[in-house]
């Protein structure tokens, strides 16, 4: 389940409430939902789980520049599941856009072959620096 997935991958370091450590950690409650409304937001998403991320990154104010780990030996439904909850968790439902719909597995095994350019984590962090979120 969501919950389950969550706390035994990510809590450790996004925290038990997606709060995040400042400096450390971006927090996932209250952000995802920034990260969906852009264009670019939902395939972000996704390639941060399956490929990781590293690079400077600026959420809410305050930047980070560590390393997420990939989670691509997760299945296809596992991270579908795990991106829902995080939409979903802590209030985030409230901040989805209306027309909002949740992410499918179909959605991650699309992105997990294309294969031949899967990005590395430096990549998904490159492209992230050019979302703009508030
Ligand atoms: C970034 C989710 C596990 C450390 C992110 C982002 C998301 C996310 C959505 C992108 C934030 C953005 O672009 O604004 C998750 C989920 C996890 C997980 C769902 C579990 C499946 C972890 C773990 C760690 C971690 C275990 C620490 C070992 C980080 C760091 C960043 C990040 C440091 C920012 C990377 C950078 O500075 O470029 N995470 N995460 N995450 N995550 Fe995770």
């Amino acid at each position: 389940t969501g919950p389950q997935l969550y706390q035994q991958n990510c809590a450790f370091c996004h925290g038990e409430n997606g709060q995040g450590r400042v400096g450390a950690f971006p927090p996932l409650a209250g952000h995802t939902t920034e990260l969906i409304k852009t264009p670019e937001g939902r395939a972000h998403l996704i390639n941060t789980l399956l490929f990781g991320m590293q690079g400077p990154v600026r959420v809410k104010g305050n930047t980070y520049n560590g390393v997420m780990p990939a989670f691509g030996q997760l299945t296809d439904e596992q991270i579908a599941t795990v991106l829902n909850y995080i939409l979903n968790a802590w209030g985030n439902d409230k901040l989805l856009p209306r027309d909002h719909r949740p992410i499918t597995p179909a959605e991650v095994a699309n992105a997990r072959s294309v294969s031949g350019s899967r990005p590395t984590p430096q990549q998904v962090g490159n492209n992230r620096a050019r979302i703009n979120v508030p």
